[in-house]
């Protein structure tokens, strides 16, 4: 049940996003969300690559943090987890106080 309605949540923002094309979050385009995905998706998150990386040092980090426990980015197919420990791993400082 809660896949389902998921995947509804995912197909009505595909449809709400389909008339301005780009995502924005925290002032990471859709290439740099794109480009960190497979680092922030379960399951089997791979380490970001450089173009990840470069994307998320022009992010918004206490932006980011903000939506840790927020249903927006697993709607986007992100895990907040994962999301919150990308920036160490490309030696960016997350906000002390996230
Ligand atoms: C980053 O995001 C926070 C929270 O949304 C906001 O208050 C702050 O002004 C933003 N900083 C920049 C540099 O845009």
């Amino acid at each position: 049940m809660a896949m389902a309605t998921g995947k509804l949540v995912v197909l009505m923002m595909v449809i709400m996003l389909e008339g301005t094309r780009a995502i924005s979050l925290c002032d990471m385009n859709d290439d740099g969300i794109e480009a960190c995905r497979p680092s922030v998706t379960q399951p089997n998150p791979v380490d970001p690559t450089p173009l990840c990386c470069d994307a998320l040092k022009g992010a918004n980090l206490s932006c980011l943090c903000s939506y840790k426990n927020s249903m927006w980015l697993p709607s986007l197919g992100i895990d907040p987890a994962l999301a919150m420990a990308l920036p160490p791993k490309c030696n960016l400082d997350m906000p002390p106080d996230c």
